[in-house]
């Protein structure tokens, strides 16, 4: 068994949540090491279907013990609902749900910061953030003004609480936002204060004991890798780091500790908010991909844009992440292609790029260079074993593993637990 990160490869929604899933049946713990409540996780275990935001998805597996740690932003009222439907399903949080002291709180000035700012922005200043206040808690973090999960156990928490709102609404008031009010905001957060309390914990110590007694830990990634704030198409990111270097920071498990990198790709693209997007089909394929892939946000519902495969950003990706093998994704939404096309590299101003360019202005005006591949045009979200794929679905795995330099080790082609399949070759679960 070993110590595994999970992340996703392009812009987030690469199906991280059921992968993971599967998984987590060689892992004694899941932690969720960076983003907040604007991750949605889909899982399908039966009839059921979970969205997870912010619980890790090993809470959907008996004897998996979770960890949400340090480098994850929580809204507290979010994280209580999640525990209480997750509770209402029958599955227990109490005893293998610890939340870190050290993670950072969303309070609703965060909320209503990233709204209004988002408002005032113009066309081209426009993230299309989730609104859920993901980057202002950051920021507070990073001024070193935000408050922490281990501030709710403190006897003046409702004191913080208030001059914190108070200090906020100075910035709404400029924002033209509504202002929260002190006693409100005050009531609301001591009594999630009171439910959350027993999860709250130093998960730093606690996962290095768990490490130390040999016990496995699956870092579970949230976005993706392109929407990383240092590596992403900054400024249209997220505002922490999704690669695989945010697991140490995120979790206090030192990175020679780390002996695997799992990325999560899917058979095309997608993207939501704003930012640039080389592959993104503005005509009728992008809409079929959307309608055959139900390409719509698990958080905010919103239609995400759609495109073909981009191996320059899969390149890239394995190169920062240090990808070992890939899962690859939702194959059985590009059945009924009849030719499918893949990115192999940009074109700008003249120069062929075969890597990501930092500067986004020059990423803004790359154009994609394709490769032609036939279709399969038969069903495959039926199969459930590598060697039952058509040729012509194995030969386009082939081509990705060639474009990427990196094998393909997991293979899914349908929502369900059993349409994940592993190939044998590259991936052997130690369990
Ligand atoms: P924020 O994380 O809400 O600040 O949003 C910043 C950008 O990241 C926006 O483009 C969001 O659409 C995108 N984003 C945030 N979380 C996810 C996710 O889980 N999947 C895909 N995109 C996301």
């Amino acid at each position: 068994m070993a110590n595994t990160i999970l992340i996703g490869s392009q812009w987030g929604d690469e199906g991280k949540g059921k992968i993971i899933d599967v998984i987590t049946t060689e892992h004694k713990w899941v932690v969720r090491y960076q983003g907040g409540n604007n991750a949605g996780h889909t899982v399908e275990i039966g009839e059921e279907r979970h969205v997870l935001h912010l619980l890790p998805s090993g809470i959907l597996r008996e004897g998996c013990s979770c960890v949400i740690g340090n480098g994850v932003v929580i809204d507290p009222a979010a994280l209580k609902q999640e525990i209480d439907e997750v509770e209402s399903r029958g599955y227990a949080t109490a005893g293998r749900l610890f939340v870190s002291d050290r993670a950072h709180v969303i309070m609703p000035y965060h909320r209503l910061i990233d709204e209004y700012r988002e408002g005032r922005a113009t066309a081209k200043e426009k993230i299309g953030t989730t609104k859920r206040g993901i980057g202002p808690s950051y920021a507070d973090k990073a001024a070193r003004v935000g408050l922490r999960m281990g501030d709710m156990l403190l006897p003046d928490f409702a004191e913080r609480v208030r001059r914190k709102v108070e200090e906020n609404n100075v910035i709404l008031e400029a924002l033209g936002a509504p202002l929260p009010v002190a006693d409100e905001v005050v009531a609301e957060y001591t009594a999630l204060a009171k439910s959350l309390t027993p999860y709250i914990q130093d998960t730093v110590t606690l996962l290095n004991q768990a490490d130390r007694r040999g016990e496995s830990i699956l870092f579970e990634g949230a976005q993706g890798a392109m929407l990383d704030i240092d590596f992403g198409t900054y400024p249209y990111v997220t505002s922490s780091n999704a690669t695989a270097g945010g697991a140490c920071t995120g979790s206090g498990i030192p990175p020679h500790r780390i002996e695997r990198v799992i990325g999560v790709i899917k058979g095309y693209t997608t993207r939501v908010g704003e930012g640039p997007f080389p592959t993104e089909l503005n005509d009728d394929t992008g809409e079929a991909l959307r309608r055959a892939g139900n390409e719509f946000g698990a958080t905010t519902g919103r239609p995400r844009r759609c495109g073909w495969f981009d191996a320059v950003v899969a390149r890239y990706s394995a190169m920062i992440n240090g990808i070992d093998f890939w899962a690859l994704t939702k194959m059985d939404v590009l059945d009924q292609q009849p030719v499918i096309r893949v990115c192999v590299a940009y074109e700008y101003e003249g120069q062929r790029y075969e890597q990501v360019p930092g500067l986004i202005s020059v990423l803004e005006g790359c154009r994609p260079v394709y490769e032609e591949l036939p279709g399969w045009n038969c069903r495959t979200s039926d199969i459930t074993r590598f060697d039952d794929l058509p040729d012509r679905a194995r030969a386009y795995i082939a081509r990705l593993e060639e474009l990427t330099g990196v094998s393909v080790g997991i293979v899914s082609v349908g929502p369900q637990r059993d349409r994940t399949f592993v190939v044998e070759s590259v991936y052997q679960p130690s369990v």
